[in-house]
């Protein structure tokens, strides 16, 4: 990066610089797509209004953030036909949600997409949604999505080279009060590119969701939040070994570069009010899985690598990058066990979201106050 960006985490008052005031913030991994990891029935539903009522439900027990996974599939999908892409979806919810941070999962490399639609589109939800919205910064693993682009999948590093060229860019439009020129490697070039208004707190929030050490480096130099997965795969006791070394890498590196990043993680919770009612249905979950769910498309992605290593204990495949399987308080106390590995906030999945998120709040946020993990 070639000129100093401020970010909205170092303007007091800004939704993300409260957001990070939580001890351990609490976001909602939406499903904005079909995914059926199991027979067991849920009442989710990949619909605008089902996923408007899980957010608007988050940001009334006051979770920070709100994420969706996005992808752009051939026919088949993952198992069902229907997604919703979520740079709109998330950005519509910031017309009906009062303080939830709302993150866009983007493709920034598809199409190209120009620096000037990024800036534009973006200041455009910042000021809407008052700085509560921003980008999860994705450039694409999956060969088949790239050449639905017309194109083969650019190589893993080149990726984020490509990625760094843009935000330097949409940076400088985000903040440059002269039109701005701009000629690089990508092929989208800028010629007194000049847009307003410009975002309220400096730039909107940047998060990207990664596990190379090129990605690492990315966060490092741009992101606020650096969206991870366990190295050693979803079980819990795997998540909490192989965890602190890599944080402390990720948090190293953005100090290298004079900045500070957060690190959130996506687990999904399985709770009920004993623990045989709890094993029963996960087991029910898991005993019942739909072979095939996620598709199994080739990815060159290093984040997911643990995963296939034997030698960690592995999960029963209940759909987070952890499984947080417990009473409520057995979920309290893995989720104490996973801020002590420097984690600083927890994408919860569900796998019923709407009845589920609310026994979050009856049974569990409670008792997370109690253990000083929120204000
Ligand atoms: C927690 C997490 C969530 C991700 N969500 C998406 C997503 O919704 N869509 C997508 O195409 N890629 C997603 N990715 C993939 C990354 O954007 C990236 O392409 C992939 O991890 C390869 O980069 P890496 O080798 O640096 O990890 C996600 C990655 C992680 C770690």
């Amino acid at each position: 990066m070639t000129f100093e960006t401020v970010s909205p985490a170092d303007i007091p008052g800004s939704p993300l610089a409260k957001a990070f005031e939580q001890p351990l913030m609490l976001g909602v991994f939406l499903n904005l797509q079909d995914i059926r990891l199991s027979t067991v029935p849920t009442t989710n539903t990949w619909t605008f209004d089902y996923n408007a009522e899980v957010v608007r439900k988050a940001d009334d027990l006051g979770f920070e953030l709100a994420f969706s996974r996005t992808q752009w599939l051939p026919k088949g999908g993952y198992d069902g036909e229907s997604s919703l892409d979520a740079f709109v979806a998330l950005g519509a919810m910031a017309a009906i949600t009062r303080n939830i941070l709302l993150i866009s999962t983007i493709h920034v490399l598809y199409g190209p997409i120009h620096p000037l639609h990024l800036a534009k589109y973006g200041a455009t939800l910042d000021h809407i949604s008052k700085g509560r919205w921003g980008i999860n910064i994705v450039t694409g693993h999956r060969a088949i999505e790239h050449e639905m682009f017309g194109w083969d999948r650019i190589e893993h590093d080149t990726r984020y080279e490509l990625a760094s060229e843009l935000f330097d860019v949409v940076q400088r439009l985000w903040s440059e009060n002269e039109n701005y020129s701009f000629e690089g490697k990508s092929s989208w070039k800028v010629r007194n590119g000049y847009i307003t208004p410009k975002p309220l707190f400096g730039r909107p929030v940047l998060v990207n969701a990664t596990g190379s050490e090129a990605g690492i480096a990315f966060a490092a130099q741009y992101s606020d939040i650096v969206f991870i997965t366990s190295p050693g795969g979803a079980h819990i006791d795997s998540a909490l070994e192989t965890l602190p070394p890599h944080i402390a890498n990720i948090k190293d590196a953005a100090a290298r570069a004079g900045r500070k990043v957060r690190t959130v993680i996506n687990p999904v919770i399985v709770s009920r009010d004993t623990e045989r009612e709890t094993l029963e249905y996960a087991n029910a979950i898991s005993n019942n899985k739909i072979n095939g769910a996620f598709g199994g498309y080739d990815s060159d992605a290093h984040a997911w690598r643990g995963r296939k290593d034997a030698s960690h204990k592995q999960g029963l495949g209940l759909g987070g990058n952890i499984e947080i399987v417990g009473t409520p308080e057995q979920v309290v106390d893995q989720l104490l066990a996973l801020k002590k590995t420097g984690i600083d906030g927890v994408q919860l999945g569900f796998y019923d979201f709407l009845p589920e998120i609310g026994y979050f709040g009856e049974r569990i946020l409670p008792l997370l106050k109690q253990a000083g993990l929120r204000l």
